[in-house]
């Protein structure tokens, strides 16, 4: 896959015509606003004025000398620390070529700020170090905080991809930085600059569960674990009205190496929630881990989201064999959209089984949500147990390991890509050419030290996951059934 000849892109967080203050009152009480003084310069007395100003999450506000208020939602406003002789300190916020000034103890506004806004200084802030993973659309890196050393990840798009689309990389973003559940990976903060988007999460150095899901037999006690935290983290992000739509092993990372203390990460086609069923990007997901009805062209809803999540359930109890993908991707396709599985390989106590054939079932109608799953009566002490459960922060020292398996993972392009049969039948067709993303271009490994290639650095599991990643994202701007959709929305 070529990449566009590299040319100087403008912003995607621009918010043209919008005023920075607003006049009307925001629907936030008071009391959620928390109040701090800082110095701002008045033009009228040529002087630093101490003055205060209110934050509630990405909003800003100031009272006027007539009692009302003025607010900025500062999301996606452009923010840098400032300094300047004899008044120390400040921070600017820069919205539409508009931008708010203020000096003095700024530290704790930057870090709440931080989150909502875009930097444009990486390098000031963080040491680039290796590729971690390759997804289908961005690559991973570990990236050293230049303040206290400590690592994170940074997942890398590069705008003169083919496959850049800002449309829903701010999608990915908008909806990361309303994730608070320690199971979900959380946003720390975003740098765009000419060339690329940087996403700054916390770095998860054990993997993936696919990288383990082939090689580790797991106990159905500690199977049970795992989902019910896979289950409690979907049911958080359902409650605040988003669909994953991209839920497999891939995508399920390891804070520590157990299954208790996993998560649910990339929320690259994830959306929100549409009572019409109809979504901007249609049919979405990796074939062989999505719910038939995607594949069968219907309205969908969260309970796309129980399949995907069933399928690592049947595959965690089956030794990683998935019930649907096999070396023929278009067999896969076709098992996938018929939904039809067998649970005769699966032995386990009767109640478990029937929880995953619950997940499984392919009619969405008769398939359990991810909250009656939730509340199964397997999952009973785990449900009291969260409660006591806080999350602990990621320290320096339990990192480990630096590259994924993941990253053998395969991406297909649409031009290449065989469209499903109307009336699929099980035969195979044929293996189409795959081709390996060349994403990883001369000037990327000048800003990013020793990068280990996509397709090189294997192991044992590589070889293993090999198989089974011939799986690929599709979106309808970007999709391999595109011919047979001409009468779905866009
Ligand atoms: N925070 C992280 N820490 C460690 N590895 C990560 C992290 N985020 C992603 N990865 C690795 O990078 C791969 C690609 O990232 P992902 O967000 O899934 O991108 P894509 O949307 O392109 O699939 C993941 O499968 C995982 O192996
Ligand atoms: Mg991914």
């Amino acid at each position: 896959m070529k990449s566009k000849p590299f040319q100087i892109t403008s912003s995607i967080f621009t918010c043209p015509n919008s005023q920075f203050w607003n006049e009307s009152d925001v629907q936030i009480t008071k009391e959620n606003f928390k109040e701090d003084y800082f110095l701002f310069f008045s033009n009228k007395k040529q002087t630093y004025l101490n003055k205060p100003l209110q934050k509630a999450g990405s909003i800003i506000r100031k009272q006027k000398k007539n009692g009302l208020y003025q607010w900025c939602d500062v999301n996606n406003s452009i923010i840098e620390i400032i300094q300047i002789q004899h008044v120390g300190q400040g921070l600017r916020i820069t919205k539409n070529q508009q931008s708010i000034q203020f000096y003095g103890y700024v530290d704790a506004w930057f870090k709440d700020l931080k989150k909502f806004c875009i930097q444009k200084k990486i390098n000031e802030s963080y040491i680039i170090n290796n590729k971690i993973g390759c997804g289908s659309y961005a690559d991973v890196y570990k990236v050293i905080r230049k303040s206290d050393s400590k690592e994170f990840a940074a997942k890398i798009y590069d705008k003169s991809s083919d496959k850049f689309d800002s449309e829903c990389i701010l999608k990915e973003i908008d909806i990361l930085r309303k994730m608070d559940h320690p199971n979900v990976i959380q946003l720390l903060e975003t740098f765009e600059t000419q060339k690329y988007i940087f996403i700054i999460t916390e770095l998860f150095a054990y993997g993936s569960l696919d990288d383990i899901i082939t090689k580790t037999s797991f106990s159905e006690e500690e199977i049970l674990k795992g989902m019910y935290k896979i289950i409690d983290a979907l049911s958080n992000i359902h409650q605040k009205g988003i669909i994953h739509r991209d839920i497999k092993p891939e995508n399920i990372l390891f804070r520590k190496p157990n299954l208790e203390d996993i998560l649910i990460s990339d929320f690259g086609l994830a959306d929100y929630y549409n009572s019409e069923g109809q979504y901007q990007y249609q049919r979405c997901g990796t074939p062989g881990n999505m719910a038939p009805e995607i594949l069968n062209d219907q309205p969908y809803d969260y309970k796309i989201d129980s399949y995907s999540a069933g399928l690592i359930f049947y595959q965690m109890l089956n030794l990683g064999k998935s019930p649907f993908i096999v070396e023929d991707y278009e067999e896969t396709l076709i098992k996938n959209q018929l939904g039809i599985i067998d649970f005769s390989e699966i032995n386990v106590s009767p109640s478990v089984k029937a929880l995953l054939q619950q997940m499984l079932e392919a009619d969405p109608q008769k398939r359990c949500s991810i909250n009656d799953a939730k509340f199964n009566v397997l999952f009973k002490k785990f449900n009291r147990v969260t409660i006591k459960i806080k999350r602990k922060r990621l320290h320096q020292d339990q990192t480990v390991s630096s590259y994924s398996p993941r990253s053998t993972s395969i991406y297909q392009t649409p031009s290449n890509s065989p469209p499903i049969p109307k009336n699929p039948k099980f035969k195979s067709i044929g293996l189409n050419t795959l081709h390996l993303p060349n994403r990883v271009r001369s000037q990327d490994s000048q800003l990013f030290p020793s990068p280990k290639s996509c397709n090189s650095g294997g192991n044992s599991a590589k070889t293993q996951s090999k198989q089974r990643n011939r799986n690929f994202k599709i979106n309808v701007k970007n999709s391999i059934y595109q011919s047979i959709s001409s009468t779905k929305v866009i």
